[in-house]
């Protein structure tokens, strides 16, 4: 789970990517290191632990399946909430509940720092 992941950056070459992309999930994980709905995450979060780990369950079943996971820090309250979590609920066909339930864990995992080497 927290194996630290030297991935190579062969993404860069398209006709790779797809067969790269099946290794690096099969063979090194993902290269964010999604955060698990720890105690920590839960005193950052501004909801309740149920709807984090609501969101963490979705995040890891749905959230990797065309590209390996995000890290959200990556990316803006703002820009998570209006652009990038409407647009990838639809691609990962979420319900409301689901949708929203994924964006309250995301904006807490933004607040913790990835794990080494990912
Ligand atoms: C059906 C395929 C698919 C699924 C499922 C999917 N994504 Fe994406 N995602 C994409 C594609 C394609 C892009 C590239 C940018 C685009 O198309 O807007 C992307 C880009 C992103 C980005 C980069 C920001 C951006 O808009 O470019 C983030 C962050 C992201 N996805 C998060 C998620 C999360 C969180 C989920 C789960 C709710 C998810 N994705 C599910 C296909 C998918």
């Amino acid at each position: 789970m927290s194996r630290p992941t030297p991935c190579p950056s062969l993404l860069r070459k398209p006709a790779l990517a797809v067969s790269v992309i099946a290794l690096l999930q099969a063979s090194c994980g993902p290269g964010y290191q999604v955060p698990a709905v720890t105690p920590q995450l839960v005193k950052i979060a501004r909801a309740p632990q149920s709807r984090l780990e609501r969101g963490y369950t979705v995040h890891q079943a749905k959230c990797a399946k065309c590209h390996s996971f995000e890290n959200p820090a990556d990316y803006g309250i703002d820009e998570l909430k209006h652009e990038i979590m409407p647009k990838m609920a639809r691609k990962a066909k979420l319900d409301m509940a689901d949708q929203e339930a994924v964006l309250a864990y995301l904006l807490a995992a933004r607040q913790i720092p990835p794990a080494p080497g990912s």
